[in-house]
């Protein structure tokens, strides 16, 4: 790779050898893909953080990188981890295994990076805009903020996300190059898409079909933030996908220049086969999930309008930042929310936290995402529907089908 001297001393150690092993991953991963040269990037999102994913080996791992002394060089903020940092306790995560994931996150914030423990850090102060490149790895946050926002980011591993925060470089290749942004399959949508939970389904589809290819969506006539967040987390989870166009919605969608000329044309009429497999039997639901990815506000006041002041059965888990958590708070719908029996839980979700241990078996949600991953993350039941449906259970301990 044809590296700058700033970059050449950085690899020969000459600033230090914390910076040094950031930057011999990041020439590798470079050489493997073909990379000319690095490039400078404006942020970085680092996955990698909840305990349960980690294990001791990935703690000893970012201690030894630590005691290198690597400091990050640009605004980063990190994954969910797997509990809410402050309110762990109550919510009733095991000491030892809480004891572990606070020594990840202390490990982190030695290297200069702020406690942000979110899936969607564009919520909360980790906002690139149009062209700036970034090196992110939550999959369902790349996919976010290639399509929706337009930023240049791959798919991140833990490792090369933190390589890329320690050196603020990362190598020029894939989705950084605009050739390789253009949609390989058009997908024809000729369902109706109303609620978050359609989003998921429609992402699972078609993540399913393209594997990691870049889809190009037609036929989808309205979306909001919270929808397109929802479709590609799905799209992310059953595929590998890390960017989509929705035409006339997502800013690189403006013309048929991007879709390549030998594109394939995939119709999708119907939802049911998502619905279908993403269900499980079970009737008895003991936890409702709600906020994969990271809740936004107004997801939390549709929670608020749907309960209708009524009490939750199950425990109710709305998963958001703690920013976001805190800004619920200050509107007085957290109150609103713990009134009804539900929580807010922030820093960590329904898939990294060890909800296994927490004796819940049978979830619902309505996030494609989590009903994907639950039952082989989490060993989990799942019921996946709208958030109407989801919030039904919720006060009366049963799905209705
Ligand atoms: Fe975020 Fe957890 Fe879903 S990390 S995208 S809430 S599985």
């Amino acid at each position: 790779m044809n590296l700058t001297r700033e970059e050449r001393q950085m690899l020969n150690g000459e600033q230090g050898e914390g910076i040094q092993k950031a930057m011999e991953i990041l020439v590798a991963l470079g050489e493997i893909y073909g990379a000319e040269k690095m490039i400078e990037i404006k942020s970085a999102q680092v996955a990698g953080v909840s305990y349960k994913n980690l294990g001791d080996v990935g703690l000893e791992f970012l201690k030894e990188w630590t005691e290198k002394g690597a400091m990050v060089r640009v605004p980063t903020t990190l994954n969910p981890a797997g509990m809410d940092l402050r309110d762990w306790k109550r919510l009733g995560i095991p000491d030892g295994f809480a004891e572990k994931q606070l020594m990840v996150v202390k490990a982190y914030e030695r290297m200069g990076i702020k406690p942000t423990c979110t899936c969607t850090p564009y919520l909360v102060g980790n906002l690139p805009v149009f062209g700036d490149h970034i090196a992110w790895s939550e999959s369902s946050a790349v996919c976010y903020a290639n399509s929706v926002i337009g930023a240049r980011t791959n798919r991140e591993g833990g490792p090369s996300a933190l390589a890329a925060a320690i050196t603020g470089r990362t190598p020029l290749h894939g989705y950084h190059l605009e050739e390789n942004r253009r949609g390989e399959f058009i997908i024809e949508v000729k369902c109706k898409l109303d609620k978050i939970s359609d989003f998921g389904a429609l992402g699972y589809l078609v993540g399913k079909k393209i594997g990691h290819s870049v889809p190009y969506f037609e036929g989808i006539r309205r979306a909001d933030m919270d929808q397109l967040k929802a479709l590609g987390a799905a799209l992310a989870a059953s595929g590998a996908v890390a960017l989509f166009h929705v035409e006339g919605i997502t800013p690189e969608a403006r013309s048929h220049d991007m879709i390549s000329e030998d594109a394939e044309t995939i119709v999708i009429d119907s939802l049911e086969e998502a619905y279908w497999e993403l269900n499980s039997k079970t009737r008895e639901i003991d936890l409702v999930a709600i906020g994969c990815p990271h809740a936004s506000l107004a997801e939390i006041k549709r929670v608020i309008d749907l309960l209708k002041g009524r009490e939750v059965k199950t425990r109710l888990w709305i998963t958001t930042s703690s920013e976001v958590k805190e800004m619920a708070k200050r509107k007085g719908l957290l109150g609103e929310i713990e009134r009804s029996g539900a929580d807010i839980v922030a820093d960590t979700c329904m898939i990294v936290a060890p909800i296994e241990k927490l004796g819940f078996r049978n979830m619902a949600t309505n996030a494609g995402k989590a009903a994907f991953y639950a039952p082989s993350h989490c060993g989990l039941n799942v019921r996946f529907g709208s958030l109407e449906k989801c919030i039904e259970a919720a006060v009366t301990e049963r799905w209705e089908w």
